[in-house]
Protein backbone atom coordinates (compact mmCIF):
# COMPACT_ATOMS: atom_id res chain seq x y z
CA UNK A 1 0.00 0.00 0.00
CA UNK A 2 1.65 3.28 -1.02
CA UNK A 3 0.62 7.30 -0.98
CA UNK A 4 0.49 8.73 -4.49
CA UNK A 5 0.81 12.85 -4.47
CA UNK A 6 -1.82 13.43 -7.47
CA UNK A 7 -1.26 15.69 -10.13
CA UNK A 8 0.89 18.33 -8.53
CA UNK A 9 3.52 20.96 -9.63
CA UNK A 10 6.73 19.21 -8.77
CA UNK A 11 10.69 20.17 -8.88
CA UNK A 12 12.65 17.37 -10.77
CA UNK A 13 16.48 17.18 -11.20
CA UNK A 14 16.95 18.49 -14.70
CA UNK A 15 21.02 18.53 -15.08
CA UNK A 16 22.99 20.30 -12.83
CA UNK A 17 19.69 22.51 -12.44
CA UNK A 18 15.77 22.05 -12.00
CA UNK A 19 13.02 21.36 -13.86
CA UNK A 20 9.13 21.93 -12.55
CA UNK A 21 6.18 20.35 -14.44
CA UNK A 22 3.30 18.88 -13.26
CA UNK A 23 3.24 15.47 -12.26
CA UNK A 24 1.96 12.47 -10.24
CA UNK A 25 4.49 11.39 -7.52
CA UNK A 26 3.93 7.42 -5.84
CA UNK A 27 5.49 6.29 -3.28
CA UNK A 28 5.91 2.72 -1.34
CA UNK A 29 7.64 1.67 1.71
CA UNK A 30 10.05 4.63 1.81
CA UNK A 31 11.13 5.32 -1.71
CA UNK A 32 9.68 7.39 -4.91
CA UNK A 33 8.44 4.34 -7.12
CA UNK A 34 6.62 6.21 -10.04
CA UNK A 35 6.35 9.37 -11.45
CA UNK A 36 3.79 9.91 -13.62
CA UNK A 37 3.26 6.20 -13.89
CA UNK A 38 2.20 3.96 -10.90
CA UNK A 39 4.06 0.68 -10.69
CA UNK A 40 2.67 -2.76 -11.20
CA UNK A 41 0.36 -3.57 -8.50
CA UNK A 42 0.41 -0.20 -7.13
CA UNK A 43 -2.35 0.63 -4.45
CA UNK A 44 -2.76 3.75 -3.23
CA UNK A 45 -3.48 3.88 0.79
CA UNK A 46 -3.34 7.34 0.37
CA UNK A 47 -4.21 10.01 -2.28
CA UNK A 48 -2.98 13.28 -1.34
CA UNK A 49 -4.40 15.87 -3.93
CA UNK A 50 -1.41 18.20 -5.68
CA UNK A 51 -3.66 20.17 -7.34
CA UNK A 52 -2.68 24.07 -5.52
CA UNK A 53 0.68 22.07 -4.27
CA UNK A 54 4.45 22.62 -5.08
CA UNK A 55 6.46 19.29 -4.28
CA UNK A 56 10.05 20.07 -3.59
CA UNK A 57 12.67 17.15 -1.84
CA UNK A 58 13.00 17.52 1.60
CA UNK A 59 15.94 20.01 2.36
CA UNK A 60 19.23 18.94 3.98
CA UNK A 61 20.29 21.06 7.00
CA UNK A 62 23.70 20.09 6.92
CA UNK A 63 25.54 21.12 9.64
CA UNK A 64 23.45 22.43 13.31
CA UNK A 65 23.41 21.25 16.97
CA UNK A 66 19.85 20.11 18.12
CA UNK A 67 20.29 20.44 21.44
CA UNK A 68 21.22 24.10 21.28
CA UNK A 69 17.35 25.42 20.75
CA UNK A 70 16.89 26.28 24.50
CA UNK A 71 19.31 28.89 24.49
CA UNK A 72 17.67 30.84 21.41
CA UNK A 73 18.17 34.42 21.96
CA UNK A 74 20.34 34.44 24.95
CA UNK A 75 23.70 34.83 23.51
CA UNK A 76 23.73 37.92 21.42
CA UNK A 77 25.51 40.65 19.82
CA UNK A 78 28.79 39.14 21.47
CA UNK A 79 32.11 38.65 20.10
CA UNK A 80 32.52 34.93 18.95
CA UNK A 81 34.84 34.79 21.97
CA UNK A 82 32.71 35.80 24.26
CA UNK A 83 29.41 33.85 22.60
CA UNK A 84 31.11 30.50 23.62
CA UNK A 85 33.15 30.59 26.38
CA UNK A 86 32.09 33.65 28.10
CA UNK A 87 28.02 32.51 27.81
CA UNK A 88 27.27 29.06 26.01
CA UNK A 89 29.89 26.82 27.38
CA UNK A 90 28.90 27.98 30.75
CA UNK A 91 25.09 26.50 30.35
CA UNK A 92 26.04 23.93 28.96
CA UNK A 93 27.95 22.91 31.61
CA UNK A 94 24.50 22.72 33.40
CA UNK A 95 22.48 20.55 30.68
CA UNK A 96 21.19 17.64 31.73
CA UNK A 97 21.65 15.24 28.94
CA UNK A 98 17.27 14.76 28.84
CA UNK A 99 17.61 19.00 28.31
CA UNK A 100 19.06 17.72 24.94
CA UNK A 101 16.22 15.45 24.21
CA UNK A 102 13.04 18.09 24.64
CA UNK A 103 15.75 20.59 22.57
CA UNK A 104 16.48 18.46 19.83
CA UNK A 105 12.74 17.69 19.41
CA UNK A 106 11.70 21.86 19.24
CA UNK A 107 14.51 21.92 16.74
CA UNK A 108 13.06 18.95 14.30
CA UNK A 109 9.02 21.06 14.86
CA UNK A 110 10.94 24.07 13.37
CA UNK A 111 12.90 22.22 10.67
CA UNK A 112 9.89 20.21 9.87
CA UNK A 113 7.24 22.66 9.27
CA UNK A 114 9.93 24.96 7.65
CA UNK A 115 10.49 22.00 5.23
CA UNK A 116 13.74 20.65 6.22
CA UNK A 117 13.38 16.62 6.17
CA UNK A 118 17.55 15.85 6.86
CA UNK A 119 19.88 17.18 9.33
CA UNK A 120 23.78 16.88 10.28
CA UNK A 121 23.93 17.32 13.88
CA UNK A 122 26.99 17.76 16.09
CA UNK A 123 25.64 16.60 19.39
CA UNK A 124 26.62 16.95 23.21
CA UNK A 125 24.44 13.64 25.05
CA UNK A 126 24.70 10.81 23.30
CA UNK A 127 21.30 8.45 22.96
CA UNK A 128 18.86 12.21 23.60
CA UNK A 129 19.10 13.12 19.89
CA UNK A 130 19.08 9.97 18.86
CA UNK A 131 16.07 9.24 20.16
CA UNK A 132 14.02 12.22 19.44
CA UNK A 133 15.02 11.36 16.12
CA UNK A 134 13.69 7.86 16.13
CA UNK A 135 10.51 9.53 17.26
CA UNK A 136 10.14 12.39 15.42
CA UNK A 137 10.47 10.27 12.04
CA UNK A 138 13.18 12.81 11.14
CA UNK A 139 16.38 11.39 9.26
CA UNK A 140 19.47 12.64 10.92
CA UNK A 141 23.37 12.24 10.92
CA UNK A 142 24.19 11.94 14.28
CA UNK A 143 27.67 13.31 15.58
CA UNK A 144 29.38 12.68 18.80
CA UNK A 145 31.19 16.20 19.71
CA UNK A 146 34.89 15.13 20.55
CA UNK A 147 37.20 17.38 21.93
CA UNK A 148 40.80 16.75 23.47
CA UNK A 149 44.37 16.92 23.40
CA UNK A 150 45.57 13.58 24.21
CA UNK A 151 43.77 10.76 22.35
CA UNK A 152 44.06 8.11 25.29
CA UNK A 153 42.47 10.64 27.97
CA UNK A 154 39.18 11.06 25.56
CA UNK A 155 38.75 7.46 24.37
CA UNK A 156 35.76 7.24 26.11
CA UNK A 157 33.55 9.50 24.30
CA UNK A 158 35.00 7.62 21.14
CA UNK A 159 33.86 4.48 22.33
CA UNK A 160 30.49 6.05 23.49
CA UNK A 161 29.78 7.23 19.66
CA UNK A 162 30.33 3.71 18.22
CA UNK A 163 27.84 2.00 21.08
CA UNK A 164 25.35 4.66 20.13
CA UNK A 165 25.79 3.32 16.87
CA UNK A 166 25.48 0.18 17.38
CA UNK A 167 22.31 1.06 19.64
CA UNK A 168 20.70 2.21 16.85
CA UNK A 169 21.59 0.26 13.99
CA UNK A 170 18.24 -1.07 13.11
CA UNK A 171 16.81 2.99 12.30
CA UNK A 172 17.56 3.26 8.93
CA UNK A 173 16.67 7.01 8.86
CA UNK A 174 19.89 7.31 11.46
CA UNK A 175 23.38 7.04 10.65
CA UNK A 176 26.23 8.03 12.48
CA UNK A 177 29.37 9.89 12.24
CA UNK A 178 32.73 11.30 14.84
CA UNK A 179 32.51 15.18 15.44
CA UNK A 180 35.86 16.06 16.80
CA UNK A 181 34.88 19.89 17.50
CA UNK A 182 37.29 22.01 15.64
CA UNK A 183 41.17 22.39 15.09
CA UNK A 184 41.19 25.04 18.41
CA UNK A 185 39.63 22.32 20.90
CA UNK A 186 41.54 18.98 19.07
CA UNK A 187 45.40 18.54 19.97
CA UNK A 188 46.94 16.84 16.47
CA UNK A 189 47.33 13.89 18.38
CA UNK A 190 44.06 13.40 19.37
CA UNK A 191 42.61 14.48 16.17
CA UNK A 192 44.93 11.12 14.76
CA UNK A 193 43.53 9.18 17.06
CA UNK A 194 40.37 9.78 15.60
CA UNK A 195 40.80 9.55 11.85
CA UNK A 196 42.13 6.31 12.62
CA UNK A 197 38.92 5.02 14.19
CA UNK A 198 36.52 6.39 11.16
CA UNK A 199 39.16 4.80 8.81
CA UNK A 200 38.68 0.90 10.79
CA UNK A 201 34.94 1.87 10.87
CA UNK A 202 34.26 2.82 8.03
CA UNK A 203 32.35 6.39 9.11
CA UNK A 204 32.93 9.80 8.15
CA UNK A 205 34.03 12.91 10.43
CA UNK A 206 32.18 15.84 10.64
CA UNK A 207 34.70 19.20 12.08
CA UNK A 208 34.54 23.16 12.29
CA UNK A 209 37.29 24.42 9.96
CA UNK A 210 38.59 28.12 9.92
CA UNK A 211 35.30 29.43 11.78
CA UNK A 212 36.67 32.68 12.63
CA UNK A 213 39.80 34.88 12.13
CA UNK A 214 41.07 34.39 15.69
CA UNK A 215 41.04 30.57 14.85
CA UNK A 216 43.19 31.25 11.89
CA UNK A 217 45.57 33.65 13.56
CA UNK A 218 45.66 31.38 16.72
CA UNK A 219 46.93 28.71 14.48
CA UNK A 220 49.23 30.35 12.48
CA UNK A 221 50.75 31.48 16.06
CA UNK A 222 50.64 27.89 17.49
CA UNK A 223 51.29 25.39 14.79
CA UNK A 224 52.75 27.94 11.40
CA UNK A 225 49.85 26.48 9.11
CA UNK A 226 46.29 27.38 8.55
CA UNK A 227 43.47 25.02 10.35
CA UNK A 228 42.52 23.45 6.94
CA UNK A 229 46.73 22.34 6.57
CA UNK A 230 46.53 21.32 10.64
CA UNK A 231 43.42 19.17 9.88
CA UNK A 232 44.75 17.85 6.79
CA UNK A 233 48.13 16.43 8.47
CA UNK A 234 46.02 14.95 10.59
CA UNK A 235 44.69 12.32 8.65
CA UNK A 236 41.10 13.76 8.96
CA UNK A 237 40.52 14.26 5.34
CA UNK A 238 41.50 10.63 4.54
CA UNK A 239 37.99 10.25 5.36
CA UNK A 240 35.02 11.44 3.96
CA UNK A 241 35.03 14.46 5.56
CA UNK A 242 32.40 17.52 6.11
CA UNK A 243 33.89 20.81 7.60
CA UNK A 244 31.53 23.19 8.34
CA UNK A 245 32.42 27.04 7.66
CA UNK A 246 35.31 27.25 6.00
CA UNK A 247 35.39 31.24 6.36
CA UNK A 248 39.01 31.74 6.89
CA UNK A 249 40.01 29.76 3.59
CA UNK A 250 42.73 30.71 1.35
CA UNK A 251 43.04 29.70 -2.27
CA UNK A 252 45.68 26.84 -1.38
CA UNK A 253 43.15 25.77 1.19
CA UNK A 254 40.67 25.63 -1.08
CA UNK A 255 42.81 23.43 -3.15
CA UNK A 256 43.68 21.29 -0.47
CA UNK A 257 39.81 20.96 0.54
CA UNK A 258 38.95 20.10 -3.46
CA UNK A 259 41.59 17.63 -3.87
CA UNK A 260 40.76 15.35 -0.90
CA UNK A 261 36.93 15.64 -1.90
CA UNK A 262 35.82 17.48 1.63
CA UNK A 263 32.27 19.10 1.25
CA UNK A 264 32.03 22.16 3.15
CA UNK A 265 29.34 23.77 4.93
CA UNK A 266 28.49 27.09 4.47
CA UNK A 267 26.14 28.88 7.50
CA UNK A 268 25.64 32.66 6.55
CA UNK A 269 22.98 33.17 9.11
CA UNK A 270 25.31 32.38 11.92
CA UNK A 271 28.39 33.43 10.37
CA UNK A 272 27.25 36.54 9.99
CA UNK A 273 25.44 37.18 13.59
CA UNK A 274 28.69 36.11 15.02
CA UNK A 275 30.76 38.73 13.27
CA UNK A 276 33.19 36.09 11.24
CA UNK A 277 32.16 36.93 8.00
CA UNK A 278 30.70 34.12 5.79
CA UNK A 279 32.31 31.21 3.52
CA UNK A 280 33.93 32.56 -0.29
CA UNK A 281 31.24 29.73 -1.60
CA UNK A 282 31.50 31.08 -5.15
CA UNK A 283 35.29 30.66 -5.06
CA UNK A 284 35.47 27.46 -3.45
CA UNK A 285 32.84 25.92 -6.03
CA UNK A 286 35.22 27.10 -8.96
CA UNK A 287 37.76 24.91 -7.19
CA UNK A 288 35.46 22.03 -7.48
CA UNK A 289 34.39 21.49 -3.81
CA UNK A 290 30.88 20.00 -2.84
CA UNK A 291 29.49 23.24 -1.06
CA UNK A 292 26.08 22.14 0.77
CA UNK A 293 24.01 24.48 3.18
CA UNK A 294 23.21 24.65 7.13
CA UNK A 295 22.38 26.69 9.75
CA UNK A 296 23.82 25.65 12.72
CA UNK A 297 22.72 25.84 16.09
CA UNK A 298 19.79 27.86 17.47
CA UNK A 299 22.51 29.74 20.16
CA UNK A 300 24.04 31.48 16.99
CA UNK A 301 21.37 31.29 13.74
CA UNK A 302 18.38 32.19 15.96
CA UNK A 303 16.83 29.97 13.52
CA UNK A 304 16.33 26.32 12.11
CA UNK A 305 14.67 27.80 8.97
CA UNK A 306 16.54 26.75 5.75
CA UNK A 307 14.60 29.09 3.70
CA UNK A 308 16.11 31.92 5.32
CA UNK A 309 19.34 30.15 4.73
CA UNK A 310 18.96 30.03 0.98
CA UNK A 311 17.66 33.78 0.61
CA UNK A 312 20.77 34.82 3.03
CA UNK A 313 23.33 32.26 0.52
CA UNK A 314 22.25 33.76 -2.51
CA UNK A 315 22.43 37.19 -1.59
CA UNK A 316 25.45 37.92 0.02
CA UNK A 317 27.47 36.75 -2.56
CA UNK A 318 25.57 38.40 -5.05
CA UNK A 319 26.32 41.78 -3.13
CA UNK A 320 29.32 41.40 -2.06
CA UNK A 321 31.25 39.85 -5.64
CA UNK A 322 29.37 42.96 -7.34
CA UNK A 323 27.96 40.48 -9.99
CA UNK A 324 23.98 38.41 -9.53
CA UNK A 325 25.52 35.71 -11.70
CA UNK A 326 28.13 34.17 -8.94
CA UNK A 327 25.47 32.44 -7.87
CA UNK A 328 22.08 31.51 -9.29
CA UNK A 329 18.69 30.10 -7.94
CA UNK A 330 19.06 26.50 -8.81
CA UNK A 331 22.94 26.48 -7.42
CA UNK A 332 20.92 27.62 -4.13
CA UNK A 333 18.46 24.90 -4.50
CA UNK A 334 21.43 22.79 -5.04
CA UNK A 335 23.27 22.92 -1.91
CA UNK A 336 20.15 23.03 0.54
CA UNK A 337 19.42 19.39 -1.45
CA UNK A 338 20.91 17.63 -3.70
CA UNK A 339 25.10 18.52 -2.43
CA UNK A 340 24.11 18.07 0.95
CA UNK A 341 22.68 14.50 -0.35
CA UNK A 342 26.16 13.92 -1.39
CA UNK A 343 28.21 15.16 1.33
CA UNK A 344 26.38 13.18 3.85
CA UNK A 345 26.37 9.83 1.12
CA UNK A 346 22.45 9.21 1.65
CA UNK A 347 20.03 8.78 -1.53
CA UNK A 348 18.19 11.59 -0.71
CA UNK A 349 17.75 15.26 -2.07
CA UNK A 350 15.95 14.97 -5.37
CA UNK A 351 12.46 13.58 -6.77
CA UNK A 352 13.75 10.31 -8.70
CA UNK A 353 12.16 6.98 -8.89
CA UNK A 354 14.78 4.63 -6.15
CA UNK A 355 15.49 7.93 -4.37
CA UNK A 356 13.80 7.80 -0.77
CA UNK A 357 10.26 9.67 -0.34
CA UNK A 358 11.60 12.74 1.45
CA UNK A 359 9.08 15.28 0.32
CA UNK A 360 7.86 18.67 0.98
CA UNK A 361 4.70 20.01 0.12
CA UNK A 362 4.13 23.65 0.12
CA UNK A 363 0.77 25.72 -0.57
CA UNK A 364 0.52 27.23 -4.19
CA UNK A 365 -1.93 29.88 -2.51
CA UNK A 366 0.06 31.53 -0.27
CA UNK A 367 1.33 35.27 -1.33
CA UNK A 368 4.81 34.78 -1.20
CA UNK A 369 4.52 32.11 -4.27
CA UNK A 370 1.36 34.11 -5.92
CA UNK A 371 2.29 34.62 -9.16
CA UNK A 372 4.69 31.48 -9.29
CA UNK A 373 6.08 32.75 -12.21
CA UNK A 374 9.27 30.69 -11.66
CA UNK A 375 9.58 27.66 -9.20
CA UNK A 376 13.64 27.67 -8.49
CA UNK A 377 13.31 31.55 -7.62
CA UNK A 378 10.13 31.33 -5.62
CA UNK A 379 12.21 28.44 -3.42
CA UNK A 380 15.72 30.86 -3.59
CA UNK A 381 14.18 34.75 -3.25
CA UNK A 382 10.64 34.57 -2.21
CA UNK A 383 9.42 31.59 0.47
CA UNK A 384 9.98 31.83 3.83
CA UNK A 385 8.95 28.38 5.05
CA UNK A 386 5.35 29.30 6.15
CA UNK A 387 4.20 27.67 2.89
CA UNK A 388 4.91 24.07 3.94
CA UNK A 389 1.79 22.02 4.24
CA UNK A 390 2.89 18.64 4.19
CA UNK A 391 5.93 16.80 5.06
CA UNK A 392 6.59 13.13 4.03
CA UNK A 393 10.27 11.43 5.36
CA UNK A 394 10.84 7.86 4.50
CA UNK A 395 7.43 7.59 2.65
CA UNK A 396 5.60 8.29 5.60
CA UNK A 397 3.36 11.40 6.54
CA UNK A 398 4.90 13.30 9.61
CA UNK A 399 2.83 16.66 8.53
CA UNK A 400 -0.39 16.82 7.04
CA UNK A 401 -2.08 19.89 6.58
CA UNK A 402 -0.02 22.03 8.89
CA UNK A 403 -0.35 19.02 12.06
CA UNK A 404 2.35 17.59 13.21
CA UNK A 405 1.73 13.67 13.47
CA UNK A 406 4.69 12.10 15.06
CA UNK A 407 5.24 15.06 18.23
CA UNK A 408 3.34 16.31 20.93
CA UNK A 409 4.04 20.39 20.12
CA UNK A 410 2.43 21.40 23.33
CA UNK A 411 4.52 19.03 25.45
CA UNK A 412 7.60 19.95 24.09
CA UNK A 413 6.83 23.49 24.94
CA UNK A 414 6.19 23.05 28.40
CA UNK A 415 9.15 20.58 28.67
CA UNK A 416 11.65 23.29 27.04
CA UNK A 417 9.36 26.64 28.95
CA UNK A 418 10.96 24.19 32.38
CA UNK A 419 14.26 23.80 31.05
CA UNK A 420 14.44 27.62 30.68
CA UNK A 421 13.50 28.31 33.85
CA UNK A 422 15.83 26.05 35.88
CA UNK A 423 18.90 27.28 33.58
CA UNK A 424 17.62 31.10 34.30
CA UNK A 425 17.49 31.44 30.73
CA UNK A 426 14.08 33.07 31.15
NI1 LIG B 1 28.47 24.42 14.65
Amino acid sequence: MGIVIKNALAVLPDGAGHATGRHSIYVEGNAIVGIDEAPQGFVAAETIDGTRRLVIPGLINAHTHTYMSMMRNVADDLSFTDWLFGTIEPIEDRLEPEDSYWASLLSQMEMIRSGTTCFNDQQMHIHQTTRAVHESGMRAVICRGLVGSEYDLNERRIREALEERDAFADCDRLTFRLGPHAPYSCGPDYLRGVAEVAKREGMGVHIHIAESQAETDNMWRDHHCTPVEYVRDAGIFDVPTIAAHCIRVSASDRAILAEHGVSVVTNPASNMKLGNGFAPVPELVAAGVNVCLGTDGAASNNAQNMFREMGLLALIHKGTHDTPQCISADETLRMATRNGAAALGLDIGSIEVGKKADLVLLDLDAPSLTPLNHAVAALAYSANGSEVSDVLIDGKVVMRNRELLTIDEERVRAEIARICARLGLS
